[in-house]
């Protein structure tokens, strides 16, 4: 009881913004998705606390389905309930599949359903560079109705950053050249923001850029509104151009760590401390040109002056004079200025994160609402618990589970549907929210972050194994499964999206998409795998190779399945799946019968020439599906050049630097790597090509494996490739090529 009394207390807290239902953009994703229904929903904001929704047949001779609900934000989600529980229909990261509903269903008994918490949030800062850094409108549509169907209410909203910023800086005396010099590359704007990066290593950033984000954030963010979407927008951070300290002197600009490999020029930001007036003069002049662009429509400010980097001075005093004035400066721009904030650098700084320091930064902000932090990897690292409940902060448990946008099947759906109920129903906490923070959106885990955010209108856990059942059904477009395919997510459900194993506890990183090594790259999370799990923490054979027959035998069985694009992603996957595991394999057995003083340089390339012959396999198979295209990515970037060549070329270069070397000289090189048709059959077989070779020569000569030199002749590759363009290569399409089932049947046969 005690439990109820403080949550209709924090309900009553969520501002008024996030409170009246405006129904106009709940039709408009109907308009959007189901046009052949439109006219026959009637909904209708009512009365009520928190986000709360009833879906029942509409009481009149034309039938049809109403929705009552208390936010816009309930009504999406009482829509979303019905067309996936009543209609079996879905959307997907891979599309909308909404329009599938030929006729509505009645409901009968009418539905009820309401949020157990007043926040759903969205986004990590980091996926607006993994994964949306290119996105047109249209993409970032699909994405916006998403969310709102899902119940999210607080997405993040970077976009378009940097116009408002130019601005500012302009406004206190910087040229131009001088604020461009601090701006990253088009993919690298996250780690800019952060204050980890500056600079552009492949050309400065256009300011046409700056003014296409700044358009397109004027699109995105009417929309979030419309959708019931409270968004969380940026702030001034601190992180200012060098040239700044010029202009002025005596102003307190001290210079930030190195981050991650970086080096000077494009690390150790400049950073003007928050107790110096400039810092309130710029927060202030930035939050009001961003009033002025997008008008009022949010208090919430995400602010993160540490993530992997450390402050400068440890005192306790410091810190919380620096969350003080910070908190001061948004304040004084906004009276009701919430501060949201990461808190990865308790986990990934824990050693300097004191809870003693931790304490005395976030007490710089008064009482509890003055900020919201996201326990941002709470599903394995949870910090809340270490820290009293962020020192009676409010906080969203958020699940980040993809690190860089890497693929590799992985979930621990039990706990993603439990621990978040632990969390909010532990005595005198102060969670207000669940939350995705994903640093990469990739297509293959949206199964982890969809059943998150369903739960947060489940005050159970969700049964897993239902669940997974239902969701596939969905996407099939059946109204139940054959007992095969049901088979088939059984065993995915109660194995790969079951992982019990906290060492792996996300998606699994492919040693195939690593630069060559010659030890250290199997059942890794260290240096050499850039900390990313490559453990296959269950076994292939047992798993993905039965789930994958199972598919088989449905699309031999039911011809009609094949036309049903999440079907035939979801062969693709599993194909992947298979080949990236069994990469491990050819590897282990290659590196063996090299390290065999017996074996004969032959006996090497005939445990090499495999791994080649199954990159080429792979490439030939992503080949096949619009969701794993290298030519996607680089035709989202290209599309910003409005034709012009130059700026073409900057683009190109940007996106491919980042899914490969990220950095002038492979900084941190892979950790964004993607399996997608024409990374892998270029650059990815290019590089264990020259493995290959190189163990056969050495081999053949008796000279020692050099890995200095095979990984500087690696990066050579990288470079090279960092600067192609594509379609100028053979073979190289912009759209898919191939039959996926001949090549799915090939692959069986030869690799299951
Ligand atoms: C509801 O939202 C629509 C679209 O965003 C807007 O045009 C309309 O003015 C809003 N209505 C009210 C009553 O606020
Ligand atoms: C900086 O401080 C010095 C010493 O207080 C003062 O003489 C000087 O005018 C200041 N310069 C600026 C640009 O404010
Ligand atoms: C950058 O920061 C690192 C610490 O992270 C430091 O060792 C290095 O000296 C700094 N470089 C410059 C140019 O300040
Ligand atoms: C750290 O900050 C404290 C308090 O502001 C100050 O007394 C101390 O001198 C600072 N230390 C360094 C190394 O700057
Ligand atoms: C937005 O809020 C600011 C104060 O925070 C106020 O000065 C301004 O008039 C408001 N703008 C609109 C369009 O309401
Ligand atoms: C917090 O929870 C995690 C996950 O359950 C656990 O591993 C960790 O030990 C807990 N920390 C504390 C201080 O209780
Ligand atoms: C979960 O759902 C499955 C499949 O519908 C069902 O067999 C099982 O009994 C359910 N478990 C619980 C605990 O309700
Ligand atoms: C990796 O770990 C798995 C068990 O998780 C084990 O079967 C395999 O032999 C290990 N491989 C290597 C090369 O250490
Ligand atoms: C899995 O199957 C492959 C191919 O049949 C076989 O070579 C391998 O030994 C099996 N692995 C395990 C762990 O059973
Ligand atoms: C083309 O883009 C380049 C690089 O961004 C820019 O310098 C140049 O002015 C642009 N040319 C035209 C004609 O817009
Ligand atoms: C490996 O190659 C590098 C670069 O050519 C060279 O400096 C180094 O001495 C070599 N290492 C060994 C052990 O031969």
């Amino acid at each position: 009881m005690a439990r109820l009394a403080w949550a209709a207390a924090l309900l009553a807290a969520v501002p008024t913004a996030l409170a009246a239902a405006n129904v106009t953009g709940v039709y408009g994703i109907i308009e959007r998705r189901m046009p052949r229904h439109v006219g026959q929903f009637t909904i209708k904001s009512v009365e009520g606390d928190g986000d709360a929704f009833t879906v029942s047949d509409t009481t009149s001779p034309r039938g049809g389905i109403t929705i009552e609900c208390t936010t816009t934000s309930a009504c999406a989600r009482g829509l979303y309930t019905y067309v996936t529980e009543v209609g079996g229909v879905d959307i997907f990261w891979t599309g909308s599949r909404l329009n599938e509903l030929q006729i509505l269903p009645q409901v009968g008994k009418p539905i009820t359903g309401s949020a157990i918490v007043p926040y759903r949030y969205h986004f990590n800062t980091v996926t607006f560079g993994y994964t949306t850094a290119f996105w047109s409108f249209e993409k970032w549509e699909l994405l916006l109705d998403w969310l709102a169907l899902k119940g999210v209410n607080i997405p993040l909203a970077w976009v378009g950053y940097e116009a408002i910023l130019v601005d500012a800086f302009r406004e206190v005396g910087l040229s131009d050249a001088e604020i461009f010099d601090f701006l990253a590359g088009p993919a690298f704007l996250p780690w800019n923001r952060f204050g980890n990066i500056q600079g552009s290593w492949g050309g400065t950033l256009p300011a046409q850029w700056v003014e296409d984000q700044l358009a397109l954030q004027k699109q995105i963010i009417p929309r979030m509104a419309e959708l019931g979407m409270t968004p969380i927008l940026p702030a001034f951070t601190g992180f200012v151009p060098r040239a700044l300290a010029s202009h002025y002197p005596n102003a307190s600009i001290i210079l930030g760590d190195a981050w991650s490999g970086f080096t000077a020029p494009y690390s150790n930001d400049s950073f003007l401390e928050p107790f110096d007036p400039l810092f309130t003069q710029l927060q202030k002049s930035f939050i009001s040109k961003q009033q002025q662009a997008y008008g009022n429509v949010t208090h919430f400010y995400t602010l993160d002056q540490y993530n992997e980097i450390n402050p400068a001075n440890g005192s306790t005093s410091y810190l919380s004079s620096i969350s003080s004035n910070t908190f001061d400066s948004l304040r004084a721009a906004d009276p009701d200025a919430v501060w949201v904030m990461q808190a990865w650098l308790f986990f990934a700084s824990s050693a300097f994160w004191t809870n003693e320091r931790i304490e005395a930064f976030l007490s710089g902000a008064p009482g509890s609402d003055s900020m919201l932090i996201l326990d941002l990897f709470a599903e394995g690292q949870p910090q809340w618990n270490r820290t009293d409940s962020f020192f009676g902060k409010q906080w969203v448990w958020c699940e980040l589970h993809n690190l860089g946008g890497a693929m590799g099947m992985e979930g621990n759906l039990p706990l993603i549907t439990q621990a978040p109920l632990e969390a909010l129903y532990t005595e005198d906490n102060t969670m207000v929210g669940v939350g995705a923070t994903m640093e990469g959106q990739e297509f293959e885990s949206e199964i982890v972050y969809a059943i998150l955010l369903d739960q947060a209108w489940s005050s159970t856990p969700l049964n897993v194994t239902d669940y997974v059942i239902k969701r596939a059904a969905r996407r099939y477009q059946v109204k139940s499964l054959t007992p095969g395919l049901q088979k088939a997510w059984e065993i995915l459900g109660s194995t790969i999206y079951d992982n019990q194993d906290p060492a792996t506890g996300a998606t699994i990183k492919a040693i195939l998409e690593f630069s060559p090594l010659i030890s250290g790259l199997v059942n890794s999370s260290g240096k050499q795998s850039l900390g990313l799990p490559t453990t296959v923490p269950y076994d292939t054979n047992t798993t993905i190779v039965p789930a994958l027959q199972l598919l088989w035998q449905a699309h031999e069985a039911n011809l009609a399945l094949d036309g049903v694009p999440e079907f035939t992603f979801d062969l693709v996957m599993l194909s992947r799946q298979l080949l990236a595991n069994r990469f491990i394999d050819l590897y282990t057995h290659l590196v063996s019968v090299y390290d065999d003083a017996a074996s004969s340089s032959d006996a090497v390339n005939g445990a090499g020439q495999p791994l080649l012959d199954l990159l080429a396999d792979l490439d030939a198979l992503l080949y096949t599906n619009e969701n794993y295209l290298l030519s996607t990515w680089i035709a989202d970037a290209t599309q910003w050049a409005h034709g012009n060549a130059s700026y073409a070329l900057l683009l190109e270069f940007s996106a491919r630097n980042q899914i490969t070397l990220w950095g002038p000289t492979g900084e941190i090189s892979d950790y964004a790597g993607k399996q997608w048709a024409g990374l892998v059959g270029e650059y990815y077989a290019a590089r264990w090509k020259l493995f290959v070779s190189t163990l056969v020569s050495t081999k053949a000569s008796g000279r020692a494996y050099n890995q200095t030199e095979v990984s500087a002749a690696s990066l050579q590759l990288g470079q090279a490739f960092d600067l192609k363009t594509w379609g100028t290569e053979p073979g190289e399409t912009w759209g898919t090529k191939g039959n996926t089932f001949d090549i799915v049947n090939t692959i069986i046969k030869r690799w299951a």
